[in-house]
């Protein structure tokens, strides 16, 4: 099988609040039509590695990048390894200190590289659109004349306009986890909808009109939802005016963060369906959040696993379900009731306590690839054992 396109790149990815390491040295790859699944409990870090994606922090470390181009990085590594040469430095003998020195000079330009990506992968993206347009346009107002040239040039100018506000970063789109808190109270459906196009620069009310009245069929609501407020909506409702603002600026990857976890258990099941249907109808990719691993079962290609700011496993659906390793996961497996009488019965949830299961005093742990595919957080020690458990 030929290797998948990786869409999304996490590197590394660090973002602190002061000392709450949120999201601690994570990295993964979501590849170009997969569902991702990332789970966790409350509070280890889901929606702050998807905000993190969507640049809504200005990350502390690592980088991520979206279709091979780096749209965010941190400095803090950089800054380290900067104090830590420096520091070396002291006591170094001449010819290490040189090395010493070009290492931090490497280091200046690698983290002066990493904040002008940083900032700049908008506007990069926006000039190389708006360089297309010129290309297209260019022989065209050669050859026309009169009229036709007049019209040319209206349509140039247009076209100009709406290249120089392209956003690299409208190709990611995160469904947020509230759907109350995340809609304006005071906005229509077809404000809502249409916000996203009107900051894009479009201003063709017909086009716009379109957009919005197709987006809305696709999500299952009707025309006559777009002159109403939210409040006047079912919470299932609510999610779906939430998918139709974040789809109809045509993105390529969805954070869809714990888009059904405040619905009733039969309307989960229904929104699933949509962003399943969505997913194959537009070509989409998703990252879908949830702290529970029997919904994203059977939706996620592959699931990653995340406990305090860690990511602990990483697998594909199956693998996760069918060969957990790591005793997080398998708290979480054993916390999922099955329609099984008997199952049930025998079922016991296994508590996961970090302090009795891993010793991690003579060596730390680091993501470590157990069989193909699959990852594990764990030292030498535990690889060897988690390879035994697979018969390895
Ligand atoms: N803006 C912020 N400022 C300071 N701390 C924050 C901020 N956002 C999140 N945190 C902290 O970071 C940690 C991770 O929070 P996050 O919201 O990412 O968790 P989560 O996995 O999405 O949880 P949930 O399932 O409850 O949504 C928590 O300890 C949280 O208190
Ligand atoms: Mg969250």
């Amino acid at each position: 099988m030929p290797e998948q396109e990786v869409l999304l790149r996490v590197e590394h990815l660090c973002q602190y609040f002061k000392t709450n390491k949120a999201v601690d040295d994570v990295s993964f790859d979501i590849k170009k039509g997969e569902v991702f699944g990332l789970v966790g409990e409350s509070g280890c870090g889901k929606t702050t590695t998807g905000r993190s994606i969507i640049k809504l922090y200005d990350i502390t470390s690592g980088n991520i990048f979206f279709k091979g181009k780096r749209i965010a990085a941190g400095t803090l590594s950089y800054k380290k390894a900067i104090a830590k040469a420096r520091a070396e430095m002291k006591t170094a003998d001449p010819v290490r200190k040189a090395e010493l020195k070009s290492f931090i000079a490497d280091q200046r330009v690698r983290m002066k590289a990493a904040i002008h990506d940083h900032k700049n992968c908008d506007k990069l993206y926006a000039n190389l659109v708006a360089e297309e347009v010129d290309k297209k346009f260019q022989p065209l107002l050669a050859a026309a004349k009169g009229d036709e040239l007049q019209k040319l040039k209206e349509q140039y100018a247009y076209e100009k306009r709406i290249a120089r506000k392209q956003r690299f970063m409208t190709q990611i789109q995160m469904i947020f986890q509230d759907p109350i808190a995340s809609l304006d109270p005071r906005m229509t459906v077809y404000e809502t909808i249409a916000e996203g196009l009107v900051i894009r620069g479009e201003k063709d009310k017909q086009v716009i009109d379109e957009k919005v009245y197709s987006v809305l069929e696709m999500v299952g609501l009707v025309r006559e939802h777009a002159g109403r407020y939210p409040h006047e909506f079912s919470g299932g409702q609510r999610q779906r005016i939430g998918v139709a603002r974040a789809v109809v600026m045509n993105p390529e990857l969805i954070i869809a963060d714990e888009p059904v976890s405040a619905l009733d258990v039969s309307i989960q099941a229904q929104v699933i369906n949509l962003l399943n249907e969505l997913r194959h109808r537009l070509g989409l990719t998703i990252m879908f959040v949830a702290h529970d691993l029997s919904v994203v079962k059977y939706f996620s290609d592959r699931i990653g696993v995340m406990y305090f700011g860690k990511l602990v496993e990483l697998a594909t659906s199956d693998e996760l379900f069918a060969h957990p390793l790591h005793p997080y996961t398998k708290s979480l497996l054993s916390a999922i009731p099955l329609p099984d009488p008997m199952y049930e019965k025998k079922r016991q949830r296994i508590k996961y306590d970090p302090l009795s299961v891993h010793d991690y005093s003579k060596e730390q742990p680091t993501l470590r690839e157990v069989s193909p595919g699959h990852f594990v957080q764990c030292n030498q020690a535990e690889f060897e054992a988690y390879q035994k458990e697979l018969g390895l």
